[in-house]
């Protein structure tokens, strides 16, 4: 596997003919991150990953500097997954001064949910995505289905943008209790790792009741959120919405995802479910 510090040295390895597969990572990479590779092994000649943790993306006061930084074992197992080519820049190299201009997605889309409790959050990923999407130019990009919102809000400006990228998501890979893999798991003490998989069963609770008929959406959101906050946990949102827009659902709506986000100690996770 190659490593790229800058953007001239990648650019110089993007092949000229054959598919382009782009896996954007923050690294400390889990099963999740290396489902993503295999999958974009299996459908391009060149696969491309990058690790960069993007400070735009992250809130002051946010984990952003004491986010895992595992880079000699990340690139083991890229390295193992079969990854052609790391790109892993430096600040300076992917914002050499200030970042002025900016992709602001449009407040519907990024402004509920997480972007509700992160502003700002999915400005900063759009606006690293669409960097990284200039710098490789790949045919297609892949990205975590548990980061639902951030998969939605990256499709609709790859269509809006109309940039010439497949953009496919990966299906979250959870450990055998439930809990979705997440590099920020790594912050939870042993006893609220045990906690943990609760979210997940709570989401399961309301899709098994939505797939039983129950269309009570508010009920079955307000249930969840009880339950969490039973066991010790600060719930953001638990919420139903419609698949391709996460906007509210009416009773009649069929393709909901549940989202939630909540916190356990100074952890915060996010988790989802498709019904
Ligand atoms: O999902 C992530 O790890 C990040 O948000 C991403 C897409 C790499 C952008 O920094």
């Amino acid at each position: 596997m190659r490593i790229h510090e800058t953007i001239d040295s990648l650019r110089a390895a993007r092949s000229g003919d054959g598919r382009v597969a782009l896996v954007p990572t923050m690294g400390n990479l889990h099963d999740g991150h290396i489902a993503l590779m295999t999958q974009a092994r299996g459908s391009a000649d060149q696969v491309i990953a990058t690790i960069f943790v993007n400070r735009l993306q992250f809130r002051p006061g946010e984990d952003f500097e004491k986010y895992p930084r595992t880079f000699a074992a990340d690139c083991e197992r890229l390295e193992a997954a079969g990854v052609d080519d790391l790109f892993a820049p430096r600040e300076a190299e992917m914002y050499p001064q200030p970042q002025a201009y900016q992709i602001e997605p449009p407040p519907e889309q990024a402004g509920i949910l997480d972007g509700e409790f992160r502003p700002g959050h999915f400005r900063g990923v759009a606006t690293v995505v669409m960097k990284l999407f200039q710098i490789a130019q790949p045919d297609v990009a892949l990205f975590g289905k548990k980061d639902y919102q951030q998969l939605m809000v990256i499709r609709n400006m790859a269509r809006e943008f109309n940039l010439p990228i497949e953009i496919v998501g990966g299906e979250t890979v959870r450990a055998a209790d439930g809990l979705a893999l997440s590099s920020r798991n790594g912050y939870l003490s042993a006893a609220e790792r045990a906690e943990a998989p609760h979210l997940f069963k709570v989401l399961t609770k309301v899709i098994e009741a939505v797939r039983a008929g129950s269309r009570d959406f508010a009920a079955l959101e307000q249930g969840a959120v009880r339950e969490l906050q039973a066991s010790g946990w600060m719930t953001d949102y638990v919420a139903l919405r419609k698949k391709l827009d996460l906007q509210l659902p009416s009773a009649h709506d069929s393709g909901l995802v549940v989202l939630a986000a909540a916190r356990l100690g100074s952890t915060r996770l996010i988790d989802n479910l498709e019904v």
